[in-house]
Formats: C-alpha cells, structure tokens, sequence
C-alpha cells in the first residue's frame, strides 16, 4: 500500500478549501486543515467524521507548522492573501508541491488583476522559488466537488506545472476527487487556465448557468 501523504489546506473554512478537504478525505490521505480562526474549519471537520468516521483530519492552529508538516500544500486563499501566506511558509515549503487554486480575478470579475504575461501560479512559484507550484483546481467550481460528474460526463480538472513528477501525484489526487485530470503543460499554462474561468464565469453571467459548470474537452 502506498504511504499515506499528508496535506496541508490553508483556508480550510473557505468554499474550496472545505470543498477539497471533504472529497479528499475519500482518500487514503492525512489531512491538516488551517484558517486563521481554528473555530472555523470545525463544521467541516464535523461533516468530514459524520460521512467518514475514521478519516484521518485535524484542525492545525498555524500555517507554518500545517505546511512544515505537509507533503502537499493547497493554497486555498483569496489571490490578493497569497503573498502574505507564502511568507509565512517558505521557509517548510521548500521541494514541497504548493498548489495553486487562485483566479487573480478583478473586483467586478470582468478582468483579471495579473498582467498578460504572468499568472497568480506563476507569482506563487516566484514567492516560494524552492517549491513545486502546480496549477490545480482553478477551473473547477467549489460546487462541482459534491457532484463531479455533469451532464454524464467526469468534469475535466486542469493542471500545469514545470516537475513531471509533482504533475503525476497531483493528477493522481485530482483523480480521487473525482475529477477528470488533464495536465495541459508547464505553468506557464496557468495565463490560459486563469483566463478560461474568468471566461467561465462571465459565460455564467451572461447565461445565467447554475455554477454547478465545468469545462469538459470532448474527442474520440
Ligand atoms: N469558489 C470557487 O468556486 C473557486 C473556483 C476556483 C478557484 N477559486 C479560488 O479559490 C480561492 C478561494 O476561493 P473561495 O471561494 O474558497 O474563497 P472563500 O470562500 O472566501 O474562502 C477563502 C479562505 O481563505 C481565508 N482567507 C481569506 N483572507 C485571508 C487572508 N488575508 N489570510 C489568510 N487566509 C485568508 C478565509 O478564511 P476566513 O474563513 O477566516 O475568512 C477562507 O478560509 C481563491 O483564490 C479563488 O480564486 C475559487
């Protein structure tokens, strides 16, 4: 049986972090959950055990320590939170794999705040030089985690990153959560993947879909 890897979520309260926390815990992973407020990743813990009693998760008092501790490191916090968190991690995130959630989207999400050439995964890996950021989950609606299969079809899960090795074990926990994991490139990939939910969203808008939306590349 494979070890046990450990993963650190930093902004476990929040609509995604709590979202990955309880489809990862289907898995054969420990989990440490971190927000500034324990008191918060609480109610998920409580709806993890209800489902999952033996599931192997617990509330960590400080994102230093979560991460030191961690294998894999989600950064689920707002774009704008990810500088201050990477200062406070870089020292235990070194070789560690860092990923990166965030749409650096603009206050009226028409726009994102990152110029053309970067990315908020491009930007996270600068901030923490020593670690292996990989774009994951960015496409993905915090509502498709319940349900990610629509319309039939496995909801397509992006992923980019420079280290094949670091691509193949996200891919791998991609997969546990039910999604379809495409690795689409290096991170510079991360410009067009930020953008196809910005893209995403203001479809959403225009539309009026429910946000239980995903991308899906269909072929033969
Ligand atoms: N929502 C989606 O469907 C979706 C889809 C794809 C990607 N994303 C990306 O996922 C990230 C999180 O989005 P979300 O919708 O889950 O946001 P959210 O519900 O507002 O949760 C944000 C989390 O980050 C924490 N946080 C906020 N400001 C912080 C700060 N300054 N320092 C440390 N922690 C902070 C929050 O803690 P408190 O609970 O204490 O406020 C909470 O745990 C964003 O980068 C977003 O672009 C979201």
């Amino acid at each position: 049986m494979k070890t046990k890897q450990t993963i650190a979520i930093i902004g476990a309260s929040g609509n995604m972090g709590s979202a990955i926390a309880k489809s990862l815990s289907k898995g054969n992973y420990r989990l440490l959950l971190y927000t500034e407020n324990t008191d918060k990743v609480q109610p998920v813990i409580k709806e993890i055990h209800a489902v999952n009693p033996s599931a192997d998760v617990e509330a960590m008092p400080c994102s230093m320590h979560a991460s030191w501790e961690a294998d894999i490191i989600i950064v689920a916090v707002p774009y704008n939170a990810e500088k201050n968190i990477a200062e406070k991690i870089k020292e235990v995130a070194n070789q560690k794999i860092v990923i990166s959630i965030a749409n650096p989207l603009n206050n009226t999400f028409n726009g994102l705040v990152t110029t053309p050439d970067t990315s908020a995964a491009e930007e996270l890996q600068q901030l923490l030089p020593h670690a292996k950021v990989i774009k994951a989950f960015n496409t993905t609606f915090a509502q498709d985690f319940a349900s990610p299969v629509i319309d039939g079809k496995k909801v397509d899960a992006f992923i980019a990153g420079n280290d094949e090795e670091a691509l193949e074990t996200v891919a791998a926990l991609v997969n546990t959560i039910g999604f379809n994991p495409v690795i689409a490139g290096d991170l510079s990939v991360s410009r067009t993947l930020e953008n196809m939910q910005l893209l995403l969203i203001q479809l959403g808008l225009k539309y009026n879909y429910n946000w239980h939306a995903g991308w899906k590349i269909l072929h033969n």
